[in-house]
């Protein structure tokens, strides 16, 4: 008979011998950046909360509201007793911060990315997908369970996308699908020409906004509302637990792409829909990073400084809001991780194979507009006290 627990004991020796094996740290937020664990009170700087949001007080007191109105869960599906005013109010501010027809909420934004593009995939006679080939683990779930074909283009190369998408007849549908912010590496996607190539060929470009949204554009829709390119994406696709703070994810794009994955979205369709006091305070928090400025300024002002001070480390260059500082071995970031938190207080997971590829390990900092400067300059001579010569020098 097999031996279930000694193959998996196996398995899971594997991860431990290759220094990826997972641990949780548990964090109690007592004040962001500041949370209680194990190890005392630590400072975060790891959050995907990159504004704070999810402590803001707009966002705190519509939960708290809608919670003493509607009680806690949604009850079902959004087909059968599910659908509420909270999620139609979330989905029309979220239409209308993204300038598009329409929009649809999910219960994360792995769902979303899911559930659109195996729609999308499954709907469209014979459909190619082009990815890039960094994008997230959720579109690639999303592509494959469609069953469509799937060309993928080197991170960001133009050209490489022009010449797979020549390789295909005008008359078969194409979606071009990349990302707006790359949250490992920090990059941007190199939007405006990769949109235009895709238009060229009469492409659907969808685009993966995670990590861009709240935290870029005059109404906070994300990297392409900053660069004014919103209006040729077809689909802007966002997480309402990162720049909002809060929970889910979403769609946006014309009536009927929005109509079409509602119909076939099977991780839209056969889930209990996000429950009212969550849909209240994400829509509390896509409606106050709409009108304020302070935030985004904020948050831009404190990874201006962190990058500043952290000069001369193993720092990669992005232009974005993440500072992943290099380690590229899976032990001494573990090592390098577990000394900041013991004898520093501060808490930065390490970063390793799968999420980012061997030999690339890093810690990935994200600062947010709750860091103090006091805060950061503590976290810089850390870092200059337990990453060694070696690795700094290499910088
Ligand atoms: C690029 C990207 N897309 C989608 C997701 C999934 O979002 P969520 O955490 O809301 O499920 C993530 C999660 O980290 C992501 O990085």
């Amino acid at each position: 008979m097999f031996d279930f627990e000694a193959y998996l004991r196996g398995v899971i020796g594997e991860l431990k011998d290759e220094g990826r094996y997972r641990t949780f740290v548990s964090l109690a937020k007592i004040k962001p950046p500041y949370v209680e664990t194990e190890y005392g009170l630590v400072t975060n700087w790891c959050s995907n909360d990159y504004l704070g949001m999810s402590v803001h007080p707009k966002v705190c007191e519509a939960a708290k509201i809608t919670l003493d109105k509607r009680g806690v869960g949604a009850g079902g599906t959004r087909n059968i007793a599910g659908t509420h005013p909270e999620i139609i109010n979330l989905e029309n501010t979220i239409r209308e911060v993204t300038e598009k027809e329409s929009s649809l909420v999910f219960s994360s934004g792995y769902a979303a990315n899911e559930a659109a593009l195996a729609a999308l995939g499954r709907v469209l006679p014979d459909c190619v997908f082009f990815s890039d080939e960094e994008n997230h683990a959720s579109m690639i779930r999303g592509m494959a369970a469609s069953k469509a074909k799937r060309e993928v283009f080197r991170h960001n190369d133009v050209n490489h996308l022009r010449e797979l998408l020549s390789g295909y007849p005008s008359s078969i549908p194409k979606i071009v699908v990349f990302e707006s912010v790359y949250s490992m590496s920090g990059s941007f996607g190199d939007l405006v020409p990769l949109i235009e190539t895709a238009k060229e060929f009469g492409a659907l470009v969808y685009v993966d906004e995670t990590h861009g949204v709240g935290l870029y554009g005059e109404k906070g829709a994300g990297l392409c509302q900053e660069l004014g390119v919103l209006e040729f994406v077809d689909v802007i696709q966002g997480g309402l637990g990162k720049g909002y703070g809060v929970i889910g994810g979403f769609i946006a794009g014309s009536n009927l792409i929005v109509d079409t994955v509602r119909s076939f979205g099977s991780a839209f369709i056969f889930t209990t829909a996000l429950p009212p006091m969550v849909c209240a305070a994400a829509n509390a928090s896509v409606r106050h990073l709409s009108e304020s400025q302070t935030e985004r300024a904020l948050h831009r002002r404190n990874v201006k400084l962190l990058k500043d001070k952290l000069k001369g480390l193993s720092v990669l260059k992005t232009p974005s809001h993440i500072v992943p500082v290099m380690i590229r071995d899976s032990f001494l970031c573990k090592q390098i991780s577990d000394r900041l938190l013991n004898e520093f207080k501060i808490y930065i997971q390490p970063i390793n194979y799968p999420t980012v590829p061997r030999g690339e390990e890093r810690l990935r900092i994200t600062p947010t507009p709750l860091h103090s400067e006091a805060d950061t300059d503590h976290l810089v001579s850390s870092l200059r006290a337990v990453i060694p010569q070696t690795i700094q020098l290499a910088a």
